[in-house]
């Protein structure tokens, strides 16, 4: 279980001279598991609540734990996607995949071994070869998902890792992420500020509001799978969700 108590971070812009409350009294619990969406509009701090749970930035106050053990560092158990799939260009979608293996000290072959099971995870297998400009963007997301994979993490965190995709290679990879989801059973963080995205995808989706950013509220998606964008409880959802993003503070 992933909790997250009383967290606020600031940021100090040392050359302005200025405080920004990026994040303002975050409590959330997260099931071993569950598949949650953050969603808010930008600059609702969805970017650092990620940064903090991954490890990779200090909050100012309150705390992450996972399994009741306190974040304080990045760690393979919480895996990271981002926007950009940030892929080594020098290095074979193989290489990419069991580059974090190799980092743990996992033996070559079994890194190798490993990394061929992910990428036929992803659907990748026949394109182990190739280097990452030889990829579409959607191929290029789907290698940086099969390379945290690799490291079998038990929280996966996505910022927003489809953004920059067209959307029927979005829809094919969230329906790709589905079926990871499915089979590993893993907890999913998954960021977006797409509200079509987040119904589709989350089993509960969490709303922020910016400045500073805060929960504004939370919904749980109680529909069937596979889900129909099309359908009046899809469209009563949305309807939902952009009426809590939209209100005004204490309505
Ligand atoms: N490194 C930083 N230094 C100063 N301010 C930052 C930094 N990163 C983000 N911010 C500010 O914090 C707020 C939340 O940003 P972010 O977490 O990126 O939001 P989101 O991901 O929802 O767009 C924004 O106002 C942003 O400008
Ligand atoms: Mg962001």
């Amino acid at each position: 279980m992933l909790t997250i108590a009383n967290l606020s971070h600031t940021y100090r812009t040392v050359a302005a001279n200025k405080c920004l409350s990026a994040l303002h009294d975050i409590n959330l619990t997260i099931a071993d598991g569950e598949f949650v969406c953050i969603l808010g509009p930008s600059g609702s701090g969805k970017s650092t609540l990620l940064d903090i749970i991954a490890g990779f930035l200090s909050p100012s106050e309150g705390q992450v734990r996972l399994d009741s053990r306190p974040v304080t560092r990045p760690d393979p158990e919480r895996g990271v996607v981002f926007q950009e799939p940030h892929l080594f260009p020098w290095l074979t979608v193989q290489e990419n995949v069991a580059f974090g293996l190799i980092c743990q000290g996992v033996p070559k072959e079994r890194s190798k071994r490993i990394a061929r099971e992910m990428l036929e995870l992803v659907g990748l297998a026949k394109f182990s070869h190739l280097r990452p400009h030889e990829l579409s963007g959607g191929m290029k997301q789907r290698v940086a998902i099969a390379r945290v994979l690799a490291c079998d993490p038990k929280v996966l965190l996505l910022d927003e890792p489809f953004s920059a995709l067209d959307a029927i290679t979005r829809r094919k990879l969230q329906d790709e992420l589905l079926q990871i989801w499915y089979r590993q059973r893993k907890t999913i963080i998954f960021v977006t500020h797409h509200v079509e995205e987040a119904i589709y995808l989350a089993e509960r989706i969490i709303v922020f509001h910016p400045h500073p950013g805060r929960i504004k509220g939370e919904v749980t998606v109680d529909l069937a799978r596979p889900r129909l964008v099309a359908s009046p409880e899809f469209q009563a959802y949305r309807e939902r969700i952009t009426q809590l993003m939209t209100a005004e503070e204490g309505c």
